[in-house]
Order: C-alpha cells, then sequence, then structure tokens
C-alpha cells in the first residue's frame, strides 16, 4: 500500500500541473495529499489520515462529504438521461431553472448554465455587453472590480479585482477595459476611515468616481461578491453595497454579483444578495449549487435584463458552452438543493458562524498574531500580522503560512493557507461539537507557530 502511494505521488509529481503549485514545494512536504474518501466534515487520504476539511474543498463542499444520494441522483440522471442538444434543453436542467428563479432574490428569473465560476462569470459579463447592445448602448464595455477579489481563471476573468497569492506576471497585456476600485475591508481601507460608515461611503463613493473618470456612457458593468473571500471573509459596511446599487441606477451600469462562494447558504442565508439586502441585475454562481459533486454553474439575470433578448433572431444572445446545461449536473444541484432545505442547512451556517466568529474573537485575545477576524456564516478568516499596532505582514520569506498549513495538518484539519490569512470554510453540516474542535486545532497550531517565529528570530 505505501509502494503504491508513492508510486501514484511521484507520478503526481511528474505528470500533472498542480493547481497554483510547485512540484519542489510539493515533493518537500510528501505531496499531494491524495484524497481516497469522506464523509461529513472529514476527508481521508490514501494513507489513512484523517482530516477536518476547514475549506469544504475549495468552498464549495456545503452538503458536507460521501453524500450517495447525490451520487444516486447523478447516476439515475445518466442511465436514462446523460447529454444535451444543441438549442435543446432536458426535464433536468428545466426543472433546476425553475428553482433557481424561485430561491433567488427580486425578479432573477432566467438562467444561463456554464461548468464552474470563471465560466459563469464571463458569461455575466458577456450577457452584460450584449445587454447594452440591444439597449442600443453601443460604447458600453468597461467593467468595474475591486481590488482583492478573486473571480477565476479565464484571461479576462483574472484580471478583475487583484490578490498577491494570484500574481498575473505571466499574463500580459492586461485588458484596457477592466478597472479596479477599492474593496470595502474597514480593517485596511483605502481611505483610513475612521468609522465603517465612512469606509462604506467612500469605497462606495469611489465607484461612482471611476464612472466618471472613465465616462459613464462606457461603463457596462461592476462585478463584485457581495462578501468577499479571498481577504478571508470581507464583509462590507452594511451602507456599501445599497449606495452601489444607487450608482449603478443612476449611471445605467449593470451590477453583477459573483455568487460563487456566497451562493447557497454559507453566509447563513440562500444568497449573499439577501445578506447585503441588495438585489443585482446579473449573478454568477457555481461551487455550492452542486456541493462540488458534478461541476456546474451559472449566470442569472432578472426578467428586465433577459427580456433585452426576447423577440427574433436580432435579439438573439450568442453564447453557448457544449457541456453547459448537462443534465448531470441538473440531477445533482435538485438533489443538492433538496438537502439543504431538508437538514436546513443555511440556519446551521447562520448558527454556527456565530459560534466560530465568538470562538475566533476569543482567540485573538490570546494571540498577538491575530490582527484581525472577520467573516459571517461559514466564510470567515484570520489575518495574520507581525505587529498588531502597525498591521505589517510577517516577510515572505519566514513561510508562516506554510508553518501554520503544516501545524493543522499535523493535528488534524485541512487548510492550505495563502499567504497571511487564514480562511476557515468547513462544510455546512458542521456541528457545536465540531466547531470548538476546530477552534481547539487553530489555538494550538497558532501557539505552535509563534513559537516557531520566536526561535526563527
Ligand atoms: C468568488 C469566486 N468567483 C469565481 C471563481 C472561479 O471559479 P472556478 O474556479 O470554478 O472557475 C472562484 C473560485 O474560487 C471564486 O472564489
Amino acid at each position: 500500500m505505501e509502494e503504491k502511494n508513492k508510486s501514484l505521488r511521484q507520478q503526481a509529481l511528474d505528470h500533472m500541473f498542480i493547481q497554483m503549485f510547485n512540484t519542489v514545494q510539493m515533493a518537500e512536504e510528501g505531496g499531494p495529499l491524495i484524497i481516497d474518501s469522506g464523509n461529513g466534515i472529514y476527508i481521508t487520504d490514501t494513507e489513512g489520515n484523517t482530516y477536518i476539511d476547514g475549506i469544504s474543498g475549495m468552498y464549495f463542499r456545503n452538503v458536507g462529504h460521501g453524500r450517495k444520494e447525490i451520487a444516486k441522483a447523478i447516476y439515475e440522471q445518466l442511465s436514462k438521461v446523460s447529454m444535451d442538444v444543441y438549442a435543446g434543453v432536458t426535464p433536468a436542467t428545466v426543472r433546476l431553472a425553475s428553482k433557481l428563479a424561485e430561491i433567488t432574490p427580486g425578479d432573477l428569473s432566467r438562467t444561463f448554465f456554464s461548468q464552474g465560476g470563471s465560466l459563469a462569470n464571463e458569461s455575466s459579463l458577456k450577457l452584460a455587453q450584449a445587454y447594452h447592445m440591444r439597449c442600443g448602448d453601443k460604447g458600453r464595455y468597461k467593467v468595474i472590480s475591486r481590488r482583492g477579489s478573486y473571480h477565476g481563471a479565464t484571461y479576462h476573468t483574472m484580471w478583475l479585482g487583484g490578490h498577491p497569492g494570484f500574481p498575473r506576471t505571466d499574463y500580459q497585456p492586461r485588458p484596457s477595459h477592466v478597472v479596479t476600485v477599492p474593496q470595502p475591508n474597514f480593517y485596511r481601507c483605502e481611505f483610513n476611515s475612521s468609522s465603517e460608515e465612512e469606509c462604506g461611503e467612500l469605497s462606495a463613493k469611489a465607484i461612482e468616481d471611476a464612472i466618471l473618470f472613465e465616462g459613464p456612457d462606457s461603463v457596462s458593468a461592476i462585478i463584485g461578491e457581495p462578501v468577499s473571500q479571498p481577504l478571508g471573509g470581507v464583509v462590507p459596511p452594511s451602507n456599501y453595497w445599497p449606495m452601489v446599487r444607487e450608482i449603478c441606477d443612476k449611471y445605467g451600469v449593470l451590477l453583477v454579483f459573483d455568487e460563487v462562494i456566497t451562493g447557497f447558504g454559507r453566509l447563513g442565508t440562500w444568497f449573499g444578495s439577501d445578506f447585503v439586502k441588495t438585489v443585482p441585475d446579473i449573478m454568477s454562481f457555481a461551487k455550492g449549487i452542486t456541493s462540488g459533486y458534478f461541476p456546474v454553474g451559472g449566470t442569472i439575470a432578472t426578467k428586465s435584463v433577459a427580456n433585452a433578448f426576447s423577440g427574433g433572431p436580432e435579439r438573439t444572445w450568442s453564447h453557448a458552452f457544449t457541456f453547459a446545461s448537462h443534465p448531470g449536473g441538473a440531477a445533482a444541484a435538485l438533489k443538492n438543493l433538496e438537502i439543504i432545505e431538508n437538514e436546513k442547512l443555511i440556519e446551521n451556517a447562520r448558527l454556527r458562524g456565530e459560534q466560530l466568529t465568538e470562538n475566533l474573537n476569543e482567540l485573538m485575545g490570546r494571540h498577538p498574531i491575530i490582527g484581525d477576524v472577520r467573516g459571517v456564516g461559514l466564510i470567515q478568516g484570520i489575518e495574520l500580522v507581525a505587529d498588531r499596532s502597525t498591521k505589517e505582514h510577517y516577510p515572505n520569506e519566514l513561510g508562516v503560512n506554510n508553518m501554520l498549513t503544516d501545524e493543522l495538518k499535523k493535528r488534524g484539519m485541512w487548510i492550505r493557507v495563502p499567504a497571511f490569512i487564514l480562511p476557515i470554510s468547513p462544510p455546512l453540516t458542521i456541528s457545536k461539537v465540531e466547531i470548538d474542535h476546530m477552534c481547539s486545532i487553530i489555538d494550538e497550531s497558532l501557539h505552535a507557530v509563534e513559537g516557531n517565529i520566536h526561535l526563527s528570530k
């Protein structure tokens, strides 16, 4: 068995590009982790080590691991109808589109399916631009996004937002139609605001300034996540999104919410839009719609956006992917949504989120390395700092993130820590006892890291 694992590991190192990773570091770590099975919030590797999955795969495993009922729903669907035809539909995809119209906020009601978050965002932004064309606004093509956000890995989406964890130096040129503005992150507010409200107001105002600077007739859309993950769950001040909504309406710019992570219960509400009390014109979704049991994403539009495409051939939205609307994905999504509803997982995310916030704030009292605790529901994070008063980070060469990844793993928790943020996003099925256990592992791991840093100074 040990030999077999070694050989698999070597084959992975020899023949795969592993996401975001270099093979030398992987080999030094004895990795990659080879997952063999999962159950609830736990994953087990091929050597029999079990870990709490503190990050839900990659923020997608909302209903937890080992859901045989979803596997069965996919099997049954594929045994009957396993494909879509060009310009056709299947009963499962139609049912899923109707279900989405029912659970999404406002009058979001017409969906284009895709295979993941990047393609969902690509589709949303293409839809926004095509919408303006149908309205006779031919010059609207620019897209505003917020620094610190992540919207995908395709050439277009990778240039939206921006985060040090996802360098883009290999991929020039930067598309000239992409404009970035500040993230409303009060802890590191670009305006040095003295209150959350001020940070929200100035960050929203920065969007208006960008629209005016670029020329309102040239701006197609603003894209943002209601609560942004890469910086550990940035919950914007409550005045921010309603103000942005007003600004969009004032200048005829479409508001696109990227709900790839925030959708399907993670914040303790069906969608992030419900949490921030703002309805977008277009919403992108992926990950939690199937909890990752089948790769599905999508773009859902309000009636007024969708109506611009109703009519004759000249109004058609010319957009397609071969595997959009796969019935296997629709079957997985329908069963996944049924589980979320039947097991009241949204309510659980809210309650366990409150408990997690309380526990993390308590840890902050004990660990000087914690600069800030942020997030809501089951998208939370800790920002690690070298000095609380200056908010300075440790130098990258010290590898604090790798030390913490290692200490968590030793204690039975799997979270790959990127840069200076410890992201915490377990499956929505997590129990009260499991939250406490997870926090005690974080507590011990931070102690160990603080000790290591002290030794290495
Ligand atoms: C907010 C957000 N949008 C888009 C994406 C891209 O999704 P995918 O990796 O499925 O293409 C991600 C992926 O992590 C994400 O977190």
